[in-house]
């Protein structure tokens, strides 16, 4: 199993526990939430019990007794007579108002608008339990204690805490993690320009002492070892530029695409043809050492892509509101699955047997680090073909201007 294929399965498999600790927090805090709320529910029955034999006895010990029954029960709750007039309440919060019986007693002002609240908001949550005293009905309604309503609201908060805590250290990881790809990536890259170039500076001083010294200037295998020398220069500055910062500077993209197009395509199987349309007006800041490779990647993989005859399309096109370049390319290959659309930029992703899926995690690092653009693929079918889509800001609106 490849990297790639490892870090998913994790994913998935993190993801699946995660959603079962939170259902299972979840339904816990419910199976406790209701137990809660079925004993408030008899507390509150047992306080209009003790209330109604308050009100009904005159036995001072029976009525201590009751009193101290009456305390132990912490339901904030109210009662009120048959016409819903409040009579008495309790564990509300008494420096707001009393109620009348109280207000009388204590000699307070009677204001009943925060009790009607409460008795409102009583009402909506649960039914009333009904009592007699006197002959006359009595009502005794009652409202989660905050205990139970922080129970309630607990699993949620403790969730938003945890997903907020995960949300922040994932970030944290993965952009360190980042910054330490960066950092691989950029010095494996200048080593390799720095070890290249020893040896290339060597050859092409041998090269220049072989014409001399068998006088053989228009030497055909002499030319050709020039040639190769001069794509090991190429390769050598690709990642020289890739180990520094970039420096851009405004082509023409349609003639950059072209040159390399046309050094490419003679490489390649006569299976495949190439055909590269467009405006060829539109200028972008470009490093063309690096975007030649970016060209060559999708190329390559185009061309891999190709089982047989078949075709490569080039367009560049340009939106002017927008401001910007587009450059398709589109082959004939074998398609990308729609899954899979994101998952090729990731490096390690390959299907191919000698592939090291780095072509296009480095071309999405060279077109979205080194020119501020976009890469993505833009239509595939499998079986038909792929198009890629690069996304370059055009550096000048005016379609006249002279290509390089
Ligand atoms: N034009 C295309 N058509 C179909 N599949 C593609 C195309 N371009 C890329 N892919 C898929 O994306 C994968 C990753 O591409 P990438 O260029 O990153 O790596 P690679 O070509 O497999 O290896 P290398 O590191 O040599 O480039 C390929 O293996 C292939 O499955
Ligand atoms: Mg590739």
């Amino acid at each position: 199993m490849n990297p790639y294929q490892q870090k998913k399965r994790w994913k998935y498999l993190l993801l699946t526990f995660a959603v079962v600790i939170a259902i299972g927090s979840l339904v816990y805090t419910r199976y406790l939430v209701k137990n809660i709320a079925r004993s408030e529910r008899t507390r509150a029955q047992v306080w209009a019990m003790t209330m109604r034999q308050l009100l009904n006895s005159d036995d001072d010990d029976f009525f201590n007794y009751v009193i101290a029954v009456r305390d132990s029960l912490t339901v904030p709750a109210i009662i009120t007579d048959e016409k819903g007039e409040i009579i008495l309440s309790r564990g509300l919060d008494t420096s707001k108002a009393y109620t009348k019986l109280e207000a009388e007693y204590k000699k307070k002002k009677y204001d009943p608008s925060y009790f009607k609240e409460e008795l409102a908001y009583m009402k909506e949550q649960h039914a009333p339990i009904k009592f007699k005293v006197l002959g006359d009905d009595n009502y005794v309604y009652y409202k989660d204690s905050a205990l139970l309503t922080q129970l309630r609201l607990f699993p949620y908060v403790q969730l938003t805490v945890i997903a907020i805590f995960l949300l922040t250290a994932y970030t944290a990881f993965s952009s360190s993690r980042k910054s330490e790809q960066d950092q691989v990536w950029v010095g494996l890259a200048k080593e390799t320009a720095h070890q290249l170039g020893t040896p290339i500076s060597s050859l092409i001083a041998w090269i220049e002492l072989m014409k001399e010294k068998f006088n053989a200037e228009d030497d055909v295998l002499i030319a050709e070892m020039e040639n190769d020398v001069k794509r090991l220069e190429i390769v050598a500055d690709r990642f020289s530029k890739i180990g520094s910062k970039s420096v851009l500077e405004e082509h023409g993209v349609y003639a950059v695409v072209k040159d390399f197009v046309d050094y490419f395509k003679v490489r390649v199987s006569k299976n495949i043809s190439f055909e590269l349309t467009g405006n060829p007006h539109l200028k972008a800041g470009l490093n063309i050492p690096l975007f030649d490779w970016v060209i060559e990647n999708i190329l390559k993989n185009a061309v891999n892509a190709i089982e047989g005859k078949g075709s490569i399309k080039v367009e560049i096109s340009g939106n002017k509101v927008k401001n910007q370049i587009f450059i398709d390319i589109t082959d004939t290959g074998k398609g990308i699955p729609r899954s899979k659309f994101d998952t090729v930029f990731q490096p390690g992703y390959t299907t191919r047997k000698r592939g090291w899926g780095l072509g296009l995690s480095l071309t999405k690092r060279i077109v979205e680090n080194y020119h501020n653009g976009q890469i993505f693929v833009k239509d595939s079918e499998v079986g038909k073909g792929t198009t890629f889509r690069i996304v370059l800001k055009n550096t000048r609106n005016d379609n006249k201007t002279k290509t390089r």
